[in-house]
């Protein structure tokens, strides 16, 4: 028998009840109500989220065009800089942590700059703090992209004793992305959120110009019909294996780490019935979280004791608490992340790039940079070059995991 296919991220399968259209509750109000803030807005993707972030913001300062992010993001936040008409600037990372080198965007942040993007990647918590107190000194806003972290949450004071508050609530505005194989998925989706009431208000008003359109929505509606049916371990042989063994063969690791994006950016509104179907699964999603977590510490503690291989953790010590779609790996050189990477990843044992290269490294969006192909990247690129990604799903079992523990240590 073939073996079952491991999904690269950590997503909630959807069940045949979660699709029907009744029940009482909307999806925002019943995220809200999960994370503990007054509310959220709903979007058509985590890039659209974004999109009515930068152009809220530019309305708000109109004099400002610069948009920092970390150099080793998703492509897609660099598409939506660009076509909001701003410039992108891309700030080095920490070789310490996964997230941006402070010292470099100090000297990055400037009158021009509307807006730093700190970045939960993978699920790791990033410091809002530093990009908060970055962009704050020269009058610009910080917009945490939690894209990849729906559920992490950050400590308000060292210990505990303050409560806590979601990644996403630190920053003037945050958001989440409801794409496939997320946590939670209506197959594209994004959640917006913010905590001064004047912003909340901009960030609605900038959404509601968003024009509906029945076509996405009847395309996203069946989208999510066929993720619910081949989101498993016996769907994901066709639906994701099969296409990933093709760009392997090809050579193409940009299409099969599923970093090939299109310029053009869809913006419609995120339609009732799949806020439903995202509002039946949210149910499920805390003990989700709550598994993966568990399951992660498990794993990441024998991973950690494989000599050379350096399990990433979140860059805010003791206050935060990440979640986990996946298991983030430094290996010691980027030959052997590449022997490693390049041997298992057809398998479907669950081994993926968050992304292949830092963002100036893909060519392909070079218009979309700008200027922003002469930013220094060393520390970022050291970061690409060497990363691997294993699922956190609950699909790979324990059999599947000691192999990539065996591969790994014959590294
Ligand atoms: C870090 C990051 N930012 C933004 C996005 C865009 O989100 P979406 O795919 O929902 O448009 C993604 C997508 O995964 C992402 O990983």
């Amino acid at each position: 028998m073939a073996e079952p296919v491991v999904p690269p991220t950590a997503g909630l399968a959807l069940r045949l009840s979660d699709l029907r259209p009744w029940g009482k509750g909307d999806l925002a109000s019943a995220l809200a109500q999960w994370l503990g803030v007054p509310a959220v807005q709903l979007t058509c993707s985590g890039t659209s989220a974004l999109m009515v972030a930068l152009r809220t913001l530019r309305a708000l300062a109109p004099q400002r065009d610069e948009v920092i992010v970390p150099a080793y993001t998703c492509p897609l936040v660099a598409l939506a800089v660009a076509q909001c008409g701003l410039q992108l600037r891309l700030c080095d990372l920490r070789a310490d942590a996964l997230d941006m080198d402070g010292d470099v965007l100090r000297m990055l942040c400037g009158r021009k700059t509307l807006a730093v993007i700190p970045t939960h990647l993978c699920g790791r918590v990033a410091d809002v703090a530093q990009a908060l107190e970055c962009a704050h000194e020269v009058g610009a806003y910080v917009i945490e992209d939690a894209a990849q972290a729906l559920g992490a949450r950050l400590e308000r004071a060292a210990g505990g004793s303050g409560g806590s508050e979601p990644v996403g609530w630190q920053g003037d505005i945050g958001f989440y992305s409801l794409a496939v194989g997320k946590g939670l998925s209506t197959f594209e989706g994004g959640v917006l959120l913010a905590r001064d009431p004047h912003l909340r208000q901009a960030l609605a008003q900038t959404g509601e110009q968003v024009p509906s359109s029945v076509w996405w929505e009847l395309r996203r509606s069946l989208e999510l019909i066929g993720y619910a049916a081949l989101y498993r371990p016996c769907g994901l042989g066709p639906a994701y294996k099969a296409p990933l063994q093709k760009s392997l063969a090809r050579g193409d690791w940009v299409e099969a780490a599923g970093d090939d994006f299109d310029d053009f950016i869809p913006q419609h509104p995120l339609g009732r019935w799949r806020q439903r179907v995202g509002g039946w699964a949210l149910q499920r999603l805390p003990e989700f979280l709550r598994l993966t977590e568990e399951q992660a510490a498990r794993r990441c503690a024998r991973l950690a004791a494989i000599p050379g291989i350096e399990v990433v953790r979140d860059a805010v010590a003791g206050r935060a608490r990440g979640t986990w779609p996946v298991i983030l790996l430094r290996l010691p050189t980027a030959a052997a992340r590449n022997a490693f990477i390049g041997r298992h990843w057809g398998d479907g044992s669950g081994l993926s790039l968050p992304f292949v290269h830092v963002l100036p490294d893909y060519g392909r969006y070079d218009h979309a940079l700008g200027t922003a192909r002469g930013d220094k990247v060393d520390v970022a690129r050291d970061w690409a070059e060497r990363l691997v990604a294993i699922s956190n799903s609950p699909w790979l079992d324990e059999p599947g995991f000691e192999k990539l523990l065996r591969q790994l240590a014959a590294l």
